[in-house]
C-alpha cells in the first residue's frame, strides 16, 4: 500500500534549522523512510501515480522536510523517459564546482513551498558530492545541469535554507548573457 509522505511546508521553523551529521549504517527506520521518499519521488514524476495520489511533482528531499533534522538526502532522477536512477547521500558535501553558473529557466520548485516563486536561482552547473550511504560505504557523485541543481538545492535544506532566498529581489530574472539557462 502507497501512503503519500507528510511533507511540511516552509511555515514550519524546523526547515531553517541546522540539521545534524547522521551515524552510518542507519537505523532501519531511516532505511524505511528513505524506501518511503523514493517512492514518493518516483511515483510524483509518474503522471498517473501522481494523479492517482495527487501528488505534486518533485525530484529531491531532505530530511528536515519530514521533520527529522539528520543529514540525508534523496533524489530520484529521471534521466531518460521513464528511467529512473535513486541517489541517497548521507551527511553529502560539495567538495568541487564548476566556475560556470546556471539556473532553471522556468525557476525552482520545492516540495514544501506551496506555491510559485518566481525568480532564477543561480546554481552551479557541475559539482562533486561526496558522503556516505546508508551503510556508511563512501560514495562520490559528480553530476551536472538538472541533477547538479537538485544536489545543491536539498543540501541547502541541511543547512536551513530554501531555494527563494536565493533569488535576487532586485534583480530577479537573468538573461542568456549573464548565466546559462537550462
Ligand atoms: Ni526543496
Amino acid at each position: 500500500m502507497f501512503k503519500p509522505l507528510n511533507i511540511l511546508d516552509d511555515r514550519h521553523k524546523i526547515l531553517r534549522k541546522i540539521s545534524k551529521e547522521v551515524n552510518t549504517p542507519l537505523s532501519d527506520e531511516d532505511k524505511i523512510t528513505i524506501e518511503n521518499i523514493i517512492k514518493h519521488l518516483k511515483y510524483s514524476q509518474i503522471e498517473k501515480k501522481a494523479e492517482k495520489y495527487n501528488l505534486r511533482p518533485g525530484m529531491g528531499l531532505a530530511f528536515p522536510q519530514l521533520g527529522m533534522l539528520k543529514r540525508i538526502i534523496v533524489i530520484v532522477h529521471e534521466y531518460e523517459e521513464g528511467k529512473f536512477k535513486n541517489y541517497v547521500v548521507v551527511n553529502p558535501k560539495i567538495i568541487s564546482h564548476s566556475e560556470e553558473i546556471i539556473a532553471l529557466e522556468t525557476g525552482e520548485g520545492c516540495l514544501s513551498v506551496n506555491r510559485e516563486v518566481e525568480g532564477h536561482v543561480p546554481r552551479y552547473a557541475r559539482v562533486k558530492v561526496v558522503g556516505l550511504d546508508e551503510d556508511g560505504n563512501e560514495i562520490s557523485i559528480r553530476a551536472r545541469e538538472d541533477l547538479s541543481i537538485a544536489l545543491q538545492h536539498e543540501i541547502d535544506h541541511l543547512n536551513g535554507i530554501l531555494f527563494y532566498d536565493k533569488i535576487n529581489k532586485k534583480k530577479p530574472f537573468f538573461n542568456e548573457n549573464e548565466i546559462r539557462l537550462i
